[in-house]
């Protein structure tokens, strides 16, 4: 895929993920803006989460990646702000569904649960898969409160 740029943040739970995962990236040619946390030491996730949700909400970054211990964490707070739509995935079918049919623009994952290896096929599956649009637009719609109302 052409080189995006995607914005990445962990706490203390996915630091060591985030720092292959990021080599990873910037490897596949990828324009990386690292939000943090920079070392283990212990942080509280929201506020990387918010960060990095910031970045894709602006239109910095075209992606978010969040990891925490199990990445569920992430994903609530990102998923407080309504342009977000973040899944938590632990392998790459996850990761390519909610793509295709919730236009993800965030995806958290889980740096107590899963592996490299497995966290690169992830980030793989979810950079490579498109929105399929179609029936799913009207279902995104759906997802905010005031349109359900
Ligand atoms: C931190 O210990 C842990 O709670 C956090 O990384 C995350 O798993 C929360 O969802």
């Amino acid at each position: 895929m052409d080189p995006i740029t995607i914005a990445i943040g962990t706490d203390h739970g996915g630091f060591r993920l985030k720092t292959a995962l990021v080599t990873f990236l910037r490897d596949a040619g990828h324009d990386v803006n690292d939000l943090g946390c920079h070392s283990p030491d212990r942080v509280d996730y929201p506020d990387f989460a918010h960060k990095v949700c910031a970045e894709v909400i602006a239109g910095r970054a075209r992606f978010g990646v969040l990891l925490c211990g199990t990445g569920v964490g992430m994903a609530i707070a990102a998923n407080r702000h309504p342009e977000i739509r973040c899944a938590q995935a632990s392998e790459a079918t996850t990761a390519r569904l909610t793509r295709a049919h919730n236009d993800a623009n965030v995806i958290a994952l889980g740096g107590r649960l899963i592996g490299e290896e497995a966290a690169f096929d992830i980030l793989t599956a979810f950079l490579a898969t498109k929105f399929e649009g179609g029936r799913h637009v009207a279902r995104i719609a759906k997802l905010s409160p005031k349109e359900f109302a």
